[in-house]
């Protein structure tokens, strides 16, 4: 196994728990970590490239400890933070090689290499503080790819970009993991893990609430989710009570809940084809704001 955490545990100085006895095991491919927001998705990407030191547990990567082989781990890893410290006035170029230089990478073709690799050699003149949010991105991933580490941990890969920058952006991390790599990418996006990763880890404030495959999650959920039409919002009140409600659409007239129906209590209800995205927002405890 590529990344090995056990019993992993962060309090943070202000006494938040961020991590609570956290334990799974991460092999070669695309790995996704779902969760709301502070469910503890960066706290664990810190913990994993040695940024953060844990409260108790370990965390392995290639076999070495975070904390006691930190050297070995950041020789193995790369990273992309959610929110990336970037020179403005520095150019596309210099600033990836600034950050090769950090990290002992002296091979003068590495940066124009990951440059390459995120199709933005083209502009490695431009400044960064001229770029689009995308490109931003785009830049943050090659630093990361700097060395080509045989794990690549990204957060948030994807938050903010259009869709094809997405598209683009899986397709690149999905290459690169195809190498015999292990990719670690967190993301509240649940299209995104369906389309990427085989298997996924769901954090839930701090607690692991589920991790395995995918295709195990949506197992949970098959042939019990159901399209339910009201007439009016007060039946969704109501509803509510009785059944998780997945998903809510309003219409010209009255509307329609995505439901689970654990029970068969609506056998009214349209069968609907279960989605990964059913599958997680069941996970959570249903729709936050219906
Ligand atoms: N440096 C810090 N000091 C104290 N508490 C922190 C610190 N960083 C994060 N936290 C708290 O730890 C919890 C987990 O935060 P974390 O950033 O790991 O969540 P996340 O899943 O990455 O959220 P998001 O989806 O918003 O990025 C939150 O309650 C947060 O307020
Ligand atoms: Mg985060």
């Amino acid at each position: 196994m590529n990344i090995e955490i056990r019993h992993l545990t962060k309090k943070y100085r202000n006494g938040v728990t961020a991590l609570d006895d956290i334990s799974f095991r991460v092999g070669n491919g695309v790995f996704g970590l779902l969760g709301h927001n502070g469910a503890g998705k960066t706290t664990l990407m810190k913990a994993l490239v040695t940024v953060l030191t844990p409260s108790a547990g370990t965390v392995r990567l290639c076999g070495f400890d975070t904390v006691k082989q930190g050297d070995e781990v950041r020789a193995r890893v790369g990273y992309l933070p959610q929110e990336l410290a970037m020179y403005p006035s520095l150019s596309v170029f210099d600033f990836v090689n600034y950050m090769a230089q950090l990290k002992g990478v002296r091979d003068k073709r590495a940066v124009q290499e990951v440059l390459e690799e995120v199709e933005m050699l083209e502009f490695s003149k431009r400044r960064i503080g001229q770029l689009s949010g995308g490109m931003k991105r785009r830049v943050g991933i090659a630093q990361a790819l700097l060395g080509n580490p045989p794990i690549l941990v990204v957060d948030e890969p994807t938050a903010g970009l259009d869709p094809e920058e997405r598209v683009r952006l899986r397709g690149l991390l999905s290459r690169y993991a195809g190498e015999g790599r292990t990719v670690l990418l967190s993301t509240h996006i649940v299209e995104d893990v369906y389309q990427l990763c085989e298997e996924l880890a769901v954090l839930r404030k701090g607690r692991l609430f589920y991790a395995g495959t995918s295709a195990a999650l949506l197992e949970q959920v098959k042939g019990r989710v159901k399209i339910l039409r009201l007439e009016q919002e007060s039946q969704l009140i109501e509803l509510q009570r009785k059944a998780v409600v997945l998903a809510t659409t309003y219409e010209s007239r009255g509307l329609t809940a995505r439901i689970m129906d654990e029970s068969d209590l609506y056998p009214q209800a349209e069968p609907a084809e279960a989605t990964l995205e059913d599958a997680y927002v069941y996970c959570m405890g249903g729709k936050a704001h219906a």
